[in-house]
């Protein structure tokens, strides 16, 4: 590399960046065999990382493997869906049984009926389920039950709130929060969606009182990213009031909070019943599989029976791996087990004793940063307004939607290195979920590997001293 060229590349200096390269040659190469095939190189955008991402080659409990052998305490939990950990043993026997009696019969199979009573067994709204592959289909489904039940267009969203990628969806989330179309979106689509700030309950009022064309007021509902920007009770109970006094459904996307908030999800934590809710990651059990569910009176537009009875046309829905009998059995094995332990709790307990761990680390190296969350998970706040505030008292709500979200770039890129180089991966947005797996070592080895991080950060001058 040419000297110029070195003294344009800031990671050249860094030796949290050596070193992270130093412990993972493997990964690198595959990173760049990948970078030939998948744009760039991966297959999620979570999963970009600079100069590149760890190969995973196996996983059990709370703890993953990389190809070179490097073993990390896993935080990321399979995007949220593992709150059983990495190849819980009583899921994993449910897989190979199912997956030994063949994977996609095309046909109804006895496993979809038990798939369906976990869920409702949990979440007394579940009426009716529908099963898709994904979030994104669950809420586009949801979104289309309540466009065709109601007879309205408008979608009512909140800034933040993430509800997957498909078209109705992507303005508002971490862009256009204007509203404006994203890349290969149609105008019309973007249209027919209002943006409001979380959390403002005279806005949704007035929205409501003012348009008549709002099918359905979607959101994620302890806040978004898994209440990053957290929501108050208050809120998600006006909404519920505003949304029965104006004809309008109530959409929660329980793909995060799902058997987590709660073991009923955060409908049941915060006593709401919504319209329609939507389902994936943990109902799946850590494979794909999700679900739409609510009323029946909405469902039955999916239903062919009541739409002949109604002299309606129903709504088609396809989907060649809806309710797939493998993911249908790790989803009962693990909706089970949710039910019948305490492993929600666990795994909530866990997350608090390591925010408290993580904030003292930051109080006794006096970095203005604080570790906040609820449940089972925990999130960073970076405060970029530099506020006076002490990491274990943080507040939230004292702080705003854009500081919350805001973490620097580069930093936070350092941060995750550095993290990883000490054996911990956590999300892209330096927070992440605990498993009923996570032990008290795996607190203490975090905590560990947080306080070596902020000294790598300090001796490359990237936090002051
Ligand atoms: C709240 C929420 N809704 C929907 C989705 C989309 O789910 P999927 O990734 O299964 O499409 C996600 C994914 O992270 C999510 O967090």
């Amino acid at each position: 590399m040419s000297t110029a060229l070195a003294a344009e590349d800031p990671r050249i200096n860094s030796r949290i960046v050596t070193a992270y390269r130093q412990r993972t040659p493997g990964s690198a190469d595959l990173a760049r065999q990948a970078a030939d095939l998948l744009p760039s190189g991966i297959a999620h955008d979570a999963r970009h990382v600079d100069p590149y991402g760890i190969y995973i080659a196996r996983a059990k409990g709370p703890h993953k493997w990389d190809v070179d052998g490097n073993r990390y305490v896993d935080y990321f939990g399979g995007h949220g869906a593992l709150i059983l950990g990495h190849g819980h043993p009583t899921v994993a026997a449910a897989i190979a049984e199912a997956a030994g009696e063949g994977s996609q019969f095309g046909a109804s199979h006895p496993r979809e009926i038990g798939w369906a009573r976990a869920i409702q067994r949990l979440i007394p709204s579940a009426e009716r389920v529908r099963f898709t592959s994904s979030g994104t289909e669950a809420t586009l489904m949801a979104v289309r039950l309540a466009r065709a039940f109601t007879g309205r267009s408008t979608l009512l969203r909140f800034k933040g709130h993430f509800h997957g990628w498909h078209d109705h969806m992507t303005a508002g989330y971490s862009n256009h929060f204007d509203g404006s179309p994203t890349p290969g979106v149609l105008q019309g689509i973007a249209d027919k969606t209002v943006l409001l700030a979380p959390g403002d309950t005279d806005a949704v009022a007035e929205t409501l009182r003012t348009n008549k064309d709002i099918a359905a007021i979607i959101l994620e509902p302890t806040g978004s990213s898994f209440g990053q920007v957290p929501l108050k009770a208050e809120f998600l109970h006006a909404l519920r009031a505003l949304t029965a006094e104006h004809g309008v459904l109530l959409i929660f996307d329980e793909v995060v909070t799902g058997f987590r908030t709660s073991r009923g999800g955060a409908q049941v934590a915060y006593g709401i019943r919504p319209d329609l809710s939507s389902f994936a990651k943990i109902v799946a059990g850590g494979m794909p599989g999700a679900a739409v569910a609510g009323r029946k009176d909405i469902l039955d537009l999916l239903d062919f029976a009541a739409m002949a009875k109604a002299g309606r046309e129903k709504i088609g829905h396809p989907g060649t791996f809806n309710a797939n009998p493998v993911s249908a059995a790790a989803g009962i094995a693990a909706l089970t087990i949710l039910a019948e332990t305490d492993a929600n709790d666990v795994a909530a307990a866990r997350a608090a004793e390591l925010r408290d761990g993580l904030n003292e680390v930051l109080s006794q190296e006096r970095v203005p940063w604080a570790v906040y969350g609820t449940s089972s998970g925990f999130h960073l706040f970076m405060n970029p307004e530099k506020r006076a505030i002490t990491p274990g008292t943080f507040d939230p709500f004292a702080a705003t939607l854009e500081e919350l979200k805001s973490q620097p770039a580069h930093l936070a890129s350092r941060m995750r290195l550095a993290m990883l180089v000490n054996g911990v991966d956590l999300n892209p947005r330096l927070g992440g979920f605990t498993s009923v797996t996570h032990q008290a070592a795996d607190t203490a080895d975090t905590v560990a590997a947080f306080r070596e991080s902020i000294h790598m950060l300090r001796a490359e001058g990237e936090l002051p001293a």
